[in-house]
Order: structure tokens, then C-alpha cells, then sequence
């Protein structure tokens, strides 16, 4: 069982993802049409990159010494009826949650057997779900499976950033890529690509059929490709 899964990117018109830099309104503008235009996928689940996640988290570390013991390494649910579930893939156990939701969604951390029990007992006490996706390293195909089977995850939507989009990409288990194409040209070689795959891990180019291409106010551009 495998939920349908949209990866959907904003990027400048030279491949480029990450904001910093470009002037506030422009970037709120983007991000304002980039949220609205991901609703029209009425998804039941999103999901970001660990590093993407602690920029919405907004947290400073969490409590030492929680654990009073082993923490057994299963699945933990806090809720299972949520209207949409917020999936932070976080292998080592990073993002510090302040609650268990997240832009009015049910927290859900993807972590590694790896983690610290510390990290499980924090995440228990702020009712925060949590799913091991691997022993070391994460299989993001095991993590759509759970979340199909677990809460029931029809339609998924993965929302960078670029190393997290590139990994779904890669695995082939997206099947659909939504780009916002914006009107302006970063040029800084060193940003990543709205797509990030490591060299190690890439195995081929991902082909893909355009769907749609809709010209939206403001001049920027949005690209649907199915696989
Ligand atoms: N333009 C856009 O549409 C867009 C969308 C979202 C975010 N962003 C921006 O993108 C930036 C962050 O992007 P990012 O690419 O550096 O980080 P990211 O994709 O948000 O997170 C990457 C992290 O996820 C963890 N991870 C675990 N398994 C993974 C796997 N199989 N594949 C990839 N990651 C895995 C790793 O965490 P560990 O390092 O802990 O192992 C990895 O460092 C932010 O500045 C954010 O604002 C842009």
C-alpha cells in the first residue's frame, strides 16, 4: 500500500530553493502563493526534511534525562484521527517540538533505531507521534508504507527541503513534481538545487510528462509533470 506522493518545490528561474537573501516581500508573496497553490492537493499528510522542520519548530534543544529506562524501539501514535499529519523525517532525533502540532497539523517524527531515549521520552511527554523508517538510515519507501497503513495515508505531499525532495525523487516514489517557478534569478552557485541527490546515492535522471503550466499573478510560473 503506497499513498499517492507530490513533491511540490518554489524555486528561482536558475534551480535554486533556499529564500535568504531575496527581498521580504517578494519572499512572502512566494511563499503565500506556494502554500495556497499546495491546498489545491488536498493532502492528508506533508512532509519535510529535518532541517526544513526546525526552521518551523522554532525550538532550543529539549530536556536531558527524561528516559527511565529502555524505551521499546515500536511505533508510538499519540493521535490517530488527526485531519493531516505533520511528518518530519529526523533520523538522529534533532528537531526540539515545542507541541504536537505544527501549521495545524498532528506531529509525526520519522526517526532511526539510532535515536536516544532521551528523544522518545520527550516526544512521548509532548504527545508527539513517532515511526522508526530504518535501523541506521531512513527507507523512505518504509515510511509511506507506514503511514498508509498506520494512519491511513492516501494522498502525501513532500515539501523540501531540496536534500529530503531529491531523496523521494530518487527513491521513485513520487508520483507526481509540482514547481513553482518564481521570476528571478538567484546565481548563487553554492544554494542547492531545488533538488538535491548525493552523489553516492544518485542512480538516474527521473523523467517525467508536463501535466499543466499555469501562469500565475505576479509573474511567477507553475509547472505540474506526472511520472
Ligand atoms: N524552495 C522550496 O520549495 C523549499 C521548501 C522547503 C524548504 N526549503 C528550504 O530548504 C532548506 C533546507 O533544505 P535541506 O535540503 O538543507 O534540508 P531538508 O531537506 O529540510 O532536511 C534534510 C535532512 O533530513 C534528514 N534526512 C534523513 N533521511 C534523509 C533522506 N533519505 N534524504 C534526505 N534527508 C534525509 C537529514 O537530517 P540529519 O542531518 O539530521 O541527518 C538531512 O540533513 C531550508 O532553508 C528551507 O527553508 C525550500
Amino acid at each position: 500500500m503506497k499513498p499517492y506522493v507530490i513533491c511540490h518545490m518554489m524555486s528561482s528561474i536558475d534551480g535554486h530553493a533556499l529564500t535568504d537573501g531575496w527581498d521580504r516581500p517578494f519572499k512572502k508573496n512566494a511563499g503565500a502563493l506556494y502554500e495556497t497553490l499546495a491546498q489545491q492537493f488536498k493532502f492528508d499528510a506533508w512532509i519535510c526534511g529535518r532541517v526544513t522542520m526546525q526552521e518551523i519548530a522554532h525550538g532550543d534543544g529539549y530536556p536531558a534525562g527524561l528516559a527511565t529506562g529502555p524505551i521499546p524501539r515500536t511505533h508510538h501514535f499519540a493521535v490517530r484521527d488527526a485531519a493531516c499529519y505533520a511528518v518530519s523525517i529526523d533520523p538522529h532525533g534533532k528537531v526540539a517540538w515545542k507541541s504536537n502540532q505544527a501549521l495545524d497539523s498532528h506531529v509525526v517524527a520519522v526517526v532511526t533505531e539510532a535515536v536516544s531515549d532521551d528523544y522518545l521520552a520527550y516526544l512521548q511527554s509532548i504527545k508527539v507521534s513517532y515511526i522508526f523508517g530504518g535501523k541506521t538510515e531512513i527507507d523512505l519507501a518504509q515510511v509511506v508504507t507506514i503511514l498508509a497503513t498506520e494512519l491511513g495515508t492516501e494522498r502525501l505531499i513532500v515539501e523540501g527541503g531540496p536534500h529530503v525532495s531529491g531523496s523521494f525523487v530518487n527513491a521513485g516514489l513520487v508520483d507526481e513534481i509540482s514547481v513553482l517557478i518564481l521570476p528571478l534569478i538567484d546565481g548563487r552557485g553554492e544554494h542547492p538545487a531545488s533538488f538535491e541527490i548525493t552523489q553516492e546515492a544518485w542512480t538516474k535522471p527521473t523523467y517525467l510528462s508536463l501535466a499543466s503550466a499555469e501562469v500565475q499573478d505576479g509573474g511567477a510560473v507553475w509547472l505540474r509533470y506526472k511520472k
